[in-house]
């Protein structure tokens, strides 16, 4: 593993402090600032392939636009499935995370 340059820290500003980002061409990753806090994730939803998705009112997860599963934002589980699959085997389904960081107005991830 080794830091990755991914983004200027003003884009995710830009960006209302959420956004994915294709990193490769098979690596989508979920950043987000939340009260100063960074995290990242995988930023392909485990159900079907959507891209993440905007940050709860609680600020504690992140929802898939497609069918609302939602995402715990510090380990990446599935604390909701998705309405139309409710039964789903959420702890089979949680996402990647990475350390993220920023330096020099850049955020890099520990990819
Ligand atoms: S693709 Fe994300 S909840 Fe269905």
């Amino acid at each position: 593993m080794a830091w990755k340059k991914i983004l200027g820290a003003k884009a995710l500003e830009n960006a209302g402090n959420s956004l994915s980002v294709r990193i490769d061409n098979d690596t989508v990753v979920f950043i987000a600032r939340v009260d100063g806090k960074l995290y990242a994730m995988n930023g392909i939803c485990t159900h079907l392939r959507c891209i993440l998705g905007k940050v709860t009112d609680d600020k504690k997860h992140v929802r898939c636009p497609c069918h609302l599963a939602e995402f715990e934002l510090e380990t990446g589980k599935m604390v909701k499935p998705p309405y139309i699959a409710p039964d789903s085997p959420m702890e089979k389904l949680g996402l990647k995370t990475y350390n993220i960081k920023e330096e020099d107005g850049f955020l890099q991830i520990d990819y």
